[in-house]
């Protein structure tokens, strides 16, 4: 079974004679309840770099809903068991006190790309997430670190953080991990009902037709609307967004000559629902 290390001393002691040999080091951030989307980030770092940490922190600076910070779910047993058989070389599982002792003050705001979307539904998130991941890049002296595209805004707020504070960690940007239907690995999934389960890939499918009705010449918010619409007529509680984007700065882009991305949150079931595709 792989090693569960929960404080920075014990971590740094493993890491610095890694960093010494002259090894790679990757770590792969999460908060736990892993699934194979996870599983697949970690492999990409175990190909790429000689040893890999995985972290699980279920991080409170991140969540702006106390009661959803309260439901998530914590597996520290199970997923110490998945990632035994990638494997890694150690899971850093660290109390909240660990990274957030008596008298912490710090926060880190990564402007502009936290902005809009996410940041303007979940108001704190993202920084957050940048306060944390600058925290696990400090802890874990990784040279590399390995994030999902399926959270886009993420992957581009944390790539800002590390170009902005010159951190010495190179961020790879991984593909997202589908089901069989096309609905996105994540770990809110198993919120949804049988019902709710069997109809969620309608939100896959109404982005990809959406994506492939512009790249025909359809106008932008023609096929944005009837993708919202196939949502809706699917059942689906909410449409929080559907929107195409810049795919660097997240800002709204009509230039079909740069890169764009089609980000999508959306609710059902009760679960809030994120998905994101190449435009
Ligand atoms: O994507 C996540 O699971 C989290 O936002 C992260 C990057 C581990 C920070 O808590």
């Amino acid at each position: 079974m792989t090693e569960i290390v929960q404080t920075v001393a014990d971590l740094r002691q493993k890491v610095r004679a890694w960093r010494a040999a002259g090894d790679l080091v990757g770590v792969v951030p999460t908060m736990g309840a892993l699934h194979d989307g996870h599983l697949s980030l970690a492999r990409r770092a175990r190909a790429e770099c000689e040893r890999v940490i995985t972290t699980i922190f279920v991080n409170p600076k991140q969540f702006n809903n106390p009661d959803d910070l309260k439901k998530y779910p914590r597996t520290l047993e199970a997923d110490a068991a998945l990632l035994s058989a990638v494997p890694v070389d150690v899971v850093f599982a660290p109390p909240v006190e660990e990274v957030y002792p008596e008298g912490f003050t710090t926060n880190v705001s990564v402007g502009g790309v936290s902005e809009p979307l996410e940041g303007r539904m979940r108001p704190g998130h993202f920084d957050g997430v940048a306060t944390v991941v600058t925290k696990l890049f400090g802890m874990t002296e990784a040279h590399r670190g390995y994030f999902g595209q399926k959270d886009w805004q993420q992957l581009q707020v944390v790539q800002q953080l590390v170009r902005d504070l010159n951190l010495p960690v190179v961020i790879v940007g991984c593909e997202t991990v589908r089901e069989a239907d096309g609905l996105a690995m994540s770990s809110r999934n198993v919120r949804l009902t049988p019902e709710g389960r069997a109809r969620a890939h309608v939100l896959y499918d109404a982005i990809t037709t959406a994506a492939t009705d512009i790249r025909a010449g359809q106008s932008d918010r023609m096929a944005l609307r009837e993708a919202a619409e196939a949502v809706r007529a699917a059942g689906f509680d909410r449409v929080e967004y559907i929107e195409l984007r810049d795919a660097g700065t997240l800002m709204p882009s009509d230039d079909p000559r740069r890169p764009r991305r089609m980000l999508a949150a959306v609710w059902l079931d009760g679960v809030r629902l994120i998905d994101n595709i190449p435009v």
